[in-house]
């Protein structure tokens, strides 16, 4: 930077000047001992650095440091200008994390001119112990409802009999890490957890660690980062409704379940079918006036899932499919009626005979409870918190 009117101030600043030809270069040093640190809240860490040998007497110009960051791997660094000496973020620890950070000059010591030092680099990756089969497989979290988080995995690939899974969770206002009380069982083995009363926890990154321990081998850890209100699966829209304005518009309504979302956070995807042919059409209200696309249609039906909107959440997972609401013209004939009441009071009452047999017959059944992965079973509010 060529300057002249600062080479007084220069001389025993922590600024090296160097007179090159007709003009002044200023250069700055780089902060000291920059570390990445991790304070054992499962991916939240620190980045600390000490400020650059500094005169006394040049006290009063006024240092900032630009740090970026990253998930080695990621495309594009975060960048951050801090006065500070310290800076706080949640990684992911499946991943190794670098950093680098450099000193700004402020502008009045260097009369306007932008001054930085050169990148001084530190990084960051937990031990990596055990091998990458020993860690769980398919770990997924859910915040069904926003209500209660179900984070499931399956065991490792190699693993031995004797491998058991502990997860562990960290969110802001927590002194330290915990561990799940209530684990999901298949055969005795830990395949998931459910945590329960989270709700000052949303807006806030929410880690998650799951370890193991056997004794034939080191179990590697499988970390997680989210924030609650991301990964929210509502339950499906109730109480669907089909009322026939005139005979070509049609309007359909159905009731946000209950639960602690706002209404204003669901937005919608619907699936018209008239006959045998549907369209699907995506709202934020929980009402839709449609043209019939055919005056003479015998059947028109309709089906809705929702999900948390953008206003409330950066993403989210779509319900499952509310059941079917269908609206039948009435032909006029009585035919189908006259033969539909016989036939349906004779399986009635096929039916009842069968209960009774059933009844006198059967013992009381035994209940047996299995988790199954595969099949939600904790997508409808049975196992409330
Ligand atoms: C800053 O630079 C301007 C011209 O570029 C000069 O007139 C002024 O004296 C300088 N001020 C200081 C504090 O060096
Ligand atoms: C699992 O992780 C927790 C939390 O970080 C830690 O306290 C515990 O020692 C770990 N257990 C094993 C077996 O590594
Ligand atoms: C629908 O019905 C209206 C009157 O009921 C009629 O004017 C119109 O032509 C019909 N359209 C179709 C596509 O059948």
């Amino acid at each position: 930077m060529a300057l002249m009117g600062v080479n007084t101030k220069c001389l025993g600043l922590f600024l090296l000047c160097t007179i090159t030809g007709h003009s002044l270069e200023i250069t700055v040093n780089p902060p000291q001992d920059f570390e990445i640190l991790d304070p054992g809240l499962l991916g939240y860490l620190y980045l600390q650095w000490k400020p650059p040998v500094v005169m006394e007497k040049f006290k009063e110009c006024i240092l900032e440091y630009e740090l970026k960051y990253r998930n080695v791997d990621d495309d594009s660094w975060k960048t951050i200008i801090t006065k500070n000496l310290i800076y706080k973020d949640g990684f992911d620890l499946n991943k190794g994390i670098e950093g680098k950070l450099r000193t700004h000059l402020s502008e009045q010591c260097t009369n306007g001119s932008e001054v930085q030092s050169s990148w001084i680099e530190a990084s960051y990756s937990v031990s990596d112990e055990g091998s990458l089969e020993s860690k769980v497989q398919d770990m997924r979290c859910i915040y069904y409802n926003w209500q209660y988080l179900v984070c499931s995995w399956k065991p490792g690939k190699t693993v031995h009999s004797d491998v058991n899974y502990t997860l562990y969770f960290w969110h802001e206002g927590l002194a330290h890490a915990l561990q799940c009380e209530s684990y999901l069982l298949d055969a005795e083995k830990n395949v998931g957890c459910k945590l329960c009363n989270l709700e000052s926890s949303d807006y806030k990154d929410f880690f998650i660690r799951v370890n193991g321990s056997s004794e034939s081998e080191p179990i590697r850890s499988s970390y997680m980062v989210f924030q609650l209100q991301n990964i929210v699966k509502p339950q499906p829209p109730e109480f669907l409704q089909i009322i026939m304005e005139d005979s070509a518009e049609i309007r359909m309504k159905w009731s946000t379940p209950e639960g602690p979302i706002p209404p204003r956070c669901y937005t919608y995807e619907v699936v018209v079918r008239e006959d045998d042919i549907s369209w699907e059409y995506a709202t934020d209200a929980n009402d839709m006036t449609l043209k019939r696309k055919a005056n003479e249609s015998e059947e028109l039906c309709f089906f809705v899932r929702n999900k948390v909107n953008i206003y409330c959440a950066d993403d989210g997972i779509w319900s499952e499919w509310s059941e079917e609401e269908c609206w039948e013209v009435y032909t006029g004939s009585d035919s189908k009626i006259i033969f539909i009441i016989p036939v349906s009071l004779f399986f009635m009452f096929l039916l009842l005979l069968l209960c009774l047999f059933v009844e006198r017959e059967e013992p009381a059944p035994t209940l047996t409870f299995r988790v199954d992965l595969n099949k939600e079973v904790y997508s409808n509010g049975e196992t409330l918190c």
